[in-house]
């Protein structure tokens, strides 16, 4: 099968299409034939090297994927083969089969496409559990998001007006701010320009953001510790900067507030009920046409290097999905 191959660490300049074997499904997992698979910047993290997980070489990368059930494992009965689904492997979307745990395996509505199911699952199921779940927003509180025009933040952009919340988001070019107003959001702050500390007190009256989503770190976690009001709760999401920060602890005591990180995939391991709960919940949101994935750009699997340099580069917007022999 054809697939993109990974065999040094490095940027998306080294991953070639190569072909290899396709996967056979070990007990309680299954095979999906690939129809599109979601780029996420987990991918851009993997190949250089400096993610969690470090496969052996070659692998393929990838880990949000929409298609068909091709094979089952044993001891497999939540799905059949041909049932449409989405499914999160950790490593292997990028390729014309991939294997996944049916623990990790959704079914997705007739009406979806594969582009949009490939698009939707990480993204918004990370807003939704981070705010709801974890956050315990309220209606009527303020969101302020960072990377907002991004996979993840423009999901909770969305996801946190749905809330009731008043939404800041903040992002580094106009245009993606324009994209943020669009999706819902009420004020947006060019964090390349303004002062976010002080846009946020003219916004809150003084007050400060009652929840931040930081898919960010770095320069903008320091702004989220200056803006947060007064028993306030930040959700570390991610390093899109590429830098970890120190909370202090004075300010935390001073400020009455919680740093609070958030990992998805973990759940998938540790509370696999809580990504079933939310999954449903957002199909229902979907199917009732109250969210709809951005989709920024949809390239064929050959160009998944494009698509990773894309994201690198800060120029990509929502989604970008990679489609599978169309
Ligand atoms: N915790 C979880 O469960 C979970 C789930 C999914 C993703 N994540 C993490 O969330 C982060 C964002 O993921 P994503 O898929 O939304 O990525 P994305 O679409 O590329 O969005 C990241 C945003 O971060 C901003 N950014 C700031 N500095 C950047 C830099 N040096 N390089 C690239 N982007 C930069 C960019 O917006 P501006 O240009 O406007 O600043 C960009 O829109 C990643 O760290 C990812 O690993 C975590």
């Amino acid at each position: 099968m054809k697939a993109i191959l990974c065999t040094e660490w490095g940027g998306p300049e080294k991953l070639r299409l190569g072909d290899i074997a396709p996967p056979s499904p070990g007990p309680g997992e299954i095979t999906i034939d690939v129809k599109a698979a979601g780029v996420n910047f987990a991918d851009t993290v993997i190949i250089q090297g400096t993610y969690q997980l470090k496969p052996d070489f070659p692998f393929v990368p990838g880990l949000e994927v929409a298609g068909t059930v091709a094979e089952l494992g044993e001891g497999v009965d939540t799905v059949s083969i041909g049932d449409r689904v989405v499914g999160i492997p950790n490593i292997g979307a990028f390729a014309e089969r991939v294997a996944v745990k049916a623990a990790a395996v959704v079914l997705i509505p007739d009406a979806m496409d594969f582009e949009t199911a490939a698009s939707f699952a990480v993204a918004y199921s990370t807003s939704h559990m981070a705010l709801g779940y974890r956050a315990g927003l309220k209606a009527g509180e303020t969101l302020m998001v960072f990377g907002a025009a991004g996979g993840v933040g423009l999901t909770a952009v969305e996801i946190g007006k749905i809330m009731g919340a008043e939404v800041i988001a903040c992002a580094g070019t106009r245009k993606k701010l324009d994209l943020c107003a669009a999706r819902g959001a009420d004020h947006v702050i060019d964090y390349g320009e303004e002062d976010i500390r002080e846009r946020v007190r003219e916004i809150t009256g003084g007050k400060g953001a009652d929840v931040i989503y930081d898919p960010v770190g770095g320069a903008a976690f320091d702004a989220a510790m200056r803006s947060i009001a007064w028993e306030g709760r930040i959700v570390v999401i991610g390093f899109a900067s590429g830098d970890f920060n120190q909370a202090r602890t004075n300010i935390l005591l001073v400020k009455n507030i919680q740093v609070m990180g958030f990992y998805w995939g973990s759940y998938s391991v540790h509370r696999p009920s809580a990504i079933g709960v939310s999954m449903t919940e957002l199909i229902r949101m979907w199917e009732a046409g109250r969210i709809e994935p951005h989709i920024s750009r949809v390239l064929p699997l050959e160009r998944t290097g494009d698509a990773l340099a894309l994201m690198m580069d800060r120029k990509s917007t929502g989604k970008m999905v990679l489609t599978v022999g169309t």
